[in-house]
């Protein structure tokens, strides 16, 4: 009897991982919850629906309809319409939990609860979070994905702006008011780092202003070299404020950032300067906003790198964004190769160089890191995410993590027929050497893994490459009707989820 306890006890407090013949969700621990993610602007569509108000991309593509690939996302995949459906889609594919976002401008239109709220906005989110739990899929909710209210934009400058801090409480404080009783997990922002550096600096995403440093961004607004230091400064204090909230309203909850690191390896093994390089581009790609969260403040390194253009936290600032997470998100894609780069020059301001690091050295094959053939736009290295996943653990004490995206996108424009784009075997193979690599952390390395959401359920608006880059499990059908067909991607994860026992 006493052996039988104490293993019950141990089964609990330290996950066991099945040994199993063949990978699938019975080589995870029990209660690991898999998923698919998706956010509000790349799916809903509807925009002129529930009185929505614009949104910084709506704005962004009409202006600039060039750097959106010549698409918009005023239908997008007609989510809105459609979710019904779609829920079915998750339930085909044995799926756990479903990652969604809330769109600000369909709460509050113009931006503040003072100016108005959207009764039907809010009832739509109410629906399709019934619905997910009545078919037994636990919601995950992202409060931000990139899709400031235009109006806020406009009169502000948007995260620009320290305005944005007290609004952004306020509209979090009204969803998790509204949602927190049904919803537990939830995430303040998603990829602040790519919302900080290519909206901010390259120039790449909305709003598109950037660094004159960067290629081509001569002429943009924002060059200076300290916007996307300010915007992340102005995004952390947002955060920390609407924790702060959460925790007085969401009992029982959950709270996190979803970051978005790629793995560094070491150009050169041999050279003495290639390893402190990995760690300090790590500082700039996931410290600058984690530790924060953590520590309550930036990593020793930006601010030495730095000086003045990387803005204090206050002491009070500080207070509140210290232990400020239960979780890390981690939204993992790709590594590349790191090495040492020259002496920042502060006259010359981009994060490129801030980081000091020269991403992709002359003469390498890039290939090289990759364990299949360079199909995708980026490298595929799953050894990459084992790698970081132990690097979090040990550099941020062993926190819970949660992987909420991972996925493949397939070449621009390459997969625009039904046949070749649901024939994804590229994807498959992508999917499986991640699980493997995720099984082989939690498993082997103890890594504290505890969900895992693929990015994403359907093709979808993929920013500035509109609908010409798909992730989906799912084709849609952009050409007819929207019609969703399943991958070969979607019967691999269906068939990888249907072994073992499905969380309760
Ligand atoms: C990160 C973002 O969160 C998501 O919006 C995007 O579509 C995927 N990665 C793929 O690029």
């Amino acid at each position: 009897l006493l052996t039988i306890l104490v293993s019950v006890t141990t089964a609990v407090d330290d996950p066991v991982c099945p040994a199993t013949s063949k990978l699938s969700r019975a080589s995870f621990p029990n209660g690991f919850l898999f998923g698919t993610a998706t956010a509000a602007f790349q799916v809903e569509g509807a925009i002129n629906e529930t009185c929505r108000g614009p949104a910084l991309w709506d704005i962004y593509c009409r202006r600039n309809p060039e750097r959106c690939s010549g698409d918009h996302a005023d239908v997008a995949v007609d989510f809105f319409h459609r979710y019904k459906e779609d829920i079915q889609l998750m339930k085909n594919l044995n799926t756990d939990a479903f990652r969604l976002s809330i769109a600000w401008s369909r709460i509050f239109p113009h931006g503040r609860k003072e100016k108005g709220v959207s009764q039907a906005g809010v009832q739509f989110y109410h629906e399709l979070i019934d619905e997910l739990l009545k078919n037994g899929i636990v919601p995950f909710v992202t409060v931000f994905h990139w899709d400031t209210p235009q109006d806020l934009e406009d009169e502000y400058g948007g995260f620009l702006s320290q305005n944005i801090v007290k609004d952004f409480r306020e509209y979090a404080d009204y969803v998790f008011t509204e949602y927190g009783g049904k919803v537990k997990n939830w995430i303040t922002f998603n990829e602040p780092w790519v919302f900080a550096h290519a909206g901010y600096d390259l120039g790449k995403k909305a709003p598109g202003r950037c660094s004159r440093y960067v290629p081509g961004c001569e002429d943009r607004e924002g060059q200076s070299g300290k916007e996307a230091y300010l915007v992340s400064h102005n995004l952390l204090n947002a955060h920390a404020e609407a924790v702060e909230v959460f925790r007085q309203k969401v009992k029982g909850g959950k709270i996190g950032i979803a970051h978005s690191p790629a793995w560094f390896e070491p150009h050169d093994l041999k050279d003495s300067n290639d390893a402190p390089t990995v760690s300090r581009v790590l500082d700039f790609m996931l410290g600058w906003h984690l530790e924060p969260t953590t520590s309550g403040d930036y990593p020793q390194i930006m601010k030495d790198l730095l000086g003045y253009r990387l803005p204090q936290f206050t002491a009070a600032q500080k207070a509140k964004l210290k232990d400020s997470t239960d979780f890390v998100g981690l939204n993992y894609y790709t590594s590349t190769f790191s090495n040492y780069n020259e002496k920042p020059d502060p006259s010359k301001p981009s994060w490129k160089q801030d980081s000091l690091v020269s991403w992709e050295p002359k003469n390498v094959d890039h290939s090289a890191i990759g364990s299949m053939p360079l199909t995708a736009a980026l490298p595929v290295y799953a050894k990459g995410f084992r790698k970081l996943l132990k690097y979090i653990k040990d550099k941020y004490a062993n926190p819970e993590i949660m992987i909420m995206e991972n996925g493949y996108g397939d070449k621009l424009g390459t997969t625009d027929s039904v046949d070749v784009g649901t024939a994804d075997h590229n994807r498959k193979y992508y999917l499986q050497r991640h699980l493997l690599a995720m099984n082989e952390a939690i498993c082997i390395d103890k890594v504290r893994v505890t969900g895992y959401f693929v990015w994403s359920l359907l093709d979808n608006f993929e920013w500035q490459d509109g609908y010409k880059n798909r992730f989906g499990l799912y084709y849609v059908d952009f050409k007819n009707n929207l019609t969703r067909y399943e991958k070969e991607s979607a019967k691999y994860y269906k068939d990888f989820l249907a072994q073992g026992v499905r969380p309760s």
